[in-house]
């Protein structure tokens, strides 16, 4: 049986990850420190997992946790943009450091391959749409930076070691168990549970900045196909939805499905923050044979039912 271990496997992507390793039949190690990650998101699995609470910062706890393993889908990170332009060598230390001591440990440990969490930030604000792979990296926030680091020593540890790397630029994940309650929660958890307690969801800027939201279930199965490709080699690609959706219509959507009547209020556009993102995920069906399968309007039926049952 397969041995994954999943960085970060605590937080809103790992966990959904991690369930859909163990029903794929894999076995499951999660390191995570918890910093952002939930027990709770555990709690039901716990006994079919097995947890390892370290840090990536530790290069002995990431050591251990490798032992083993064949596949690693290096989840853990800090994921916030305003976070990492308040406290950027923080970002540094866990996405940079962080990542460095999971391609060290892979080295090591001869793992099979190493999958990590890339972000579509590392475009910067581009006005070329769709972002489609050979564009520039840009970054515009310390997060954005971190992450084109991470994919940079990807590529130079497979053109080094062999190391079988590959890093996916996952635009605006959303999904079950994204948390809707911490400083730096997302745009989608944040108006749902605003609009569950019937206050007026925030939106940052005008509403009609634009963002390629991809269902979690999509991003799942990116990871299994970069985890599965016959070969890989420190290839950075898109995974997203095919096409993007305003922050007015998101908001708009989730309105109906909750039933509220409630106007949001708008306040200035945020530091760091992009007007527009759509990918081009071309690519991904080349080099993995991804290709989104639930859309925007699917995803967030799924999403709006979930925090029903789950937000009280
Ligand atoms: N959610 C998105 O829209 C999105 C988009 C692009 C990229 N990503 C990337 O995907 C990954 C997962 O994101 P997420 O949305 O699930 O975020 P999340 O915050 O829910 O999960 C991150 C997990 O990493 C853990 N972690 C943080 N610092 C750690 C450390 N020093 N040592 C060990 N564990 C640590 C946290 O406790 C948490 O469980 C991140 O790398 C993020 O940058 C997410």
């Amino acid at each position: 049986m397969t041995l994954a271990l999943v960085t970060g496997g605590a937080g809103f992507i790992g966990s959904n990850m991690i369930r859909f390793l163990l029903e794929k039949g894999q076995q499951v190690r999660v390191l995570d420190n918890f910093e952002t990650g939930k027990r709770e998101n555990l709690a039901e699995i716990a006994d079919q997992i097995e947890v390892v609470e370290g840090d990536i910062r530790d290069q002995e706890a990431v050591k251990r946790s490798v032992d083993s393993v064949e596949v690693v889908y290096h989840l853990a990170a800090l994921g916030s943009v305003p976070r990492s332009i308040k406290e950027p060598r923080t970002t540094h230390d866990v996405n940079v450091t962080g990542m460095l001591n999971v391609l060290e440990s892979c080295r090591a440990a001869q793992v099979k391959r190493l999958v990590f969490a890339s972000s579509s930030s590392i475009y910067g604000d581009s006005d070329v749409l769709p972002q489609h792979e050979g564009l520039l990296i840009a970054p515009i926030s310390p997060y954005g930076a971190s992450k084109a680091i991470g994919e940079i020593y990807n590529k130079a540890y497979y053109a080094t070691y062999g190391l079988q790397t590959i890093s996916l630029r996952y635009y605006n994940v959303f999904g079950p168990r994204q948390d809707p309650t911490s400083q730096y929660a997302a745009a989608i958890p944040l108006f749902v549970s605003a609009l569950m307690r019937n206050t007026p969801p925030t939106i940052f800027d005008d509403g009609e900045q634009t963002r390629g939201f991809t269902f979690i279930e999509n991003v799942m199965n990116a990871n299994w196909k970069a985890a599965n490709a016959p070969e890989t080699h420190g290839e950075a690609i898109n995974i997203s939805t095919a096409s993007a959706v305003s922050v007015n219509t998101v908001v708009n959507t989730i309105k109906e499905l909750l039933g509220k009547d409630i106007a949001p209020n708008y306040a200035p556009p945020r530091e760091g923050d992009i007007k527009h993102s759509l990918a081009d995920v071309s690519l991904a069906k080349k080099v993995i044979g991804y290709e989104p399968t639930v859309t925007f309007d699917q995803g967030i039926r799924r999403a709006i039912d979930w925090y029903k049952e789950n937000l009280g």
